[in-house]
């Protein structure tokens, strides 16, 4: 990346009233991340790269997720929407601090790339003075045109503007615009608002820029890049391309999946070498995955690491906060939440382990509740190291069981247990020779002179 400044300007004054939400628009999600967080994270960051939103009025939330990611952006509110150029100027005490180039990007257009940014501010130094991102959609209605003539983009036309001639072009502006920095702000404020929607018009920059005998040019790209969001329908769609992608993205990095198109990624599911996810899986976000690991059919997984050569599932919950050691096993219906499991750890089948940290090699017997909740708080329950836990024990928080303990099955343990005792809790077994044939007897007799 060059040497030059830049400062990206992010709309994101949207409603979103059409996806009939009260979340503003820019917080809908697509791979486990907000749509906002898909542009921020695309665009041009590092030294000399500022960042600018501009933001509806209450809109507290999607502060919330700036500040959450780029702590050093810079908001800006704009409180009546007037339009995209408008919404720029909303920022223009950023824009007026003079970077060498200013990129205007769309909070609604998630699936914009880090490399198409780069391949805008490049036309820039090649003398351009605005570089606007085109596509040729399948159907623009609705889409600003990009008119050209000799070859040279000459204006953009938005939709409600076009002549019927006009709106046959398939040549569409994305959105995405990047200005030579030490021009932007006077072109922006000469942009008005005599249009049919009395709105004033980011595309407006195009006329400006060639009345000023600067050069504008369009970089394309494919449509599935540039999709905007406005309703529930083409977040579902943008989500299908984003899967795809975060699919082929772990393909390639040698991960195998078997039926990759049930499997759902998160934008940031990191995995390591030689890792293998069965069919139907889906990742929440926050998700790492160290080499050799397999999570086998149905698991929820979420905000957890999964260590080397550890198993999962079929049929396990991963909640936030989890960690398996290296060579762990959490086996079918189990859910785990905020919990470490040291190295070998076994859990293997229908069990609860919540608020709980689990010592290497120790042996979790099916069945077995941390009983981490009092209907008030949360509580702690430690297992030290090679611990066997015998089945449908109920562990009751907050609560210690030291290394090399062994609990009888169908306890209920309510006091710590030391370092290499047995604990059992259940009542003593009491069998009466013969008790079964009585009651047999006791239960036909009745039925017997009846029939
Ligand atoms: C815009 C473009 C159009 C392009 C299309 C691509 C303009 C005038 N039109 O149209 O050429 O083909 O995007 O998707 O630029 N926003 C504000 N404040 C405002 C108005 C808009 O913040 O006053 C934000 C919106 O939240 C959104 C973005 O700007 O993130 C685009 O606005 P939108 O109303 O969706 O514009 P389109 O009609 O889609
Ligand atoms: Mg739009």
């Amino acid at each position: 990346m060059s040497a030059r400044s830049s400062l990206t300007v992010v709309l994101a004054a949207g409603e979103g009233t059409r996806m009939r939400s009260n979340r503003p628009k820019v917080l809908h999600e697509i791979a486990g991340q907000s749509m906002l967080a898909h542009v921020l994270s695309a665009a041009p960051q590092g030294d000399g790269a500022g960042l600018a939103v501009v933001i509806g009025p209450h809109h507290e939330a999607v502060v919330g997720e700036i500040k959450r990611l780029r702590p050093d952006a810079k908001i800006f509110v704009q409180s009546e929407r007037l339009g995209t150029a408008h919404a720029v100027l909303a920022a223009r005490e950023a824009i007026a601090a003079g970077a060498d180039e200013l990129v205007v990007a769309f909070g609604d257009t998630p699936l914009i790339s880090a490399e198409t940014f780069a391949r805008m501010r490049a036309a820039l130094q090649g003398g351009a003075a605005l570089a606007v991102l085109g596509f040729r959609a399948a159907d623009p209605t609705g889409y600003g045109r990009l008119l050209i003539e000799g070859g040279q983009l000459t204006s953009i036309r938005e939709h409600a503007d076009a002549s019927a001639e006009e709106r046959k072009v398939t040549l569409c502006n994305a959105g995405v615009m990047a200005f030579d920095g030490r021009k932007a702000l006077e072109i922006l404020d000469r942009i008005g608002n005599a249009n049919a929607k009395s709105e004033y018009y980011l595309v407006d920059a195009v006329g400006i820029v060639r009345q000023q005998g600067g050069e504008a040019v369009v970089i394309e790209t494919g449509e599935d890049e540039v999709r905007g969001i406005n309703t529930k329908a083409q977040l579902a769609e943008a989500e299908s391309v984003m899967q795809a992608r975060l699919r082929r993205a772990a393909l390639d990095a040698g991960v195998t999946l078997i039926a990759p198109d049930t499997v759902y990624l998160a934008a940031d599911t990191t995995f390591g070498q030689d890792v293998t996810i069965e069919p139907f899986v889906v990742f929440g976000p926050g998700v790492s995955i160290a080499d050799g690991a397999v999570i086998h059919s149905f698991c929820h997984i979420v905000q957890c690491s999964i260590g080397r050569n550890a198993q999962v599932g079929p049929y396990a919950r991963i909640r936030p906060g989890t960690s398996l050691g290296d060579g762990a096993k959490i086996g079918n219906f189990v859910e785990a939440k905020a919990s470490t499991l040291g190295a070998g750890v076994k859990v293997n089948h229908l069990s609860y382990i919540g608020d709980t940290e689990i010592g290497p090699n120790t042996n979790v017997g099916a069945g077995t509740i941390t009983c981490n909740y009092d209907g008030f708080g949360k509580h702690k329950t430690t297992i030290g190291k090679g611990v066997f836990v015998g089945t449908n024990s109920s562990l009751v928080a907050p609560i210690k069981i030291g290394d090399g303990a062994y609990i009888g099955s169908g306890s209920v343990i309510t006091r710590d247990v030391p370092a290499d005792a047995m604990a059992v809790e259940r009542s003593t077994q009491n069998n009466r020779e013969g008790g079964a044939t009585r009651y047999r007897e006791l239960k036909t007799r009745g039925k017997k002179k009846d029939g």
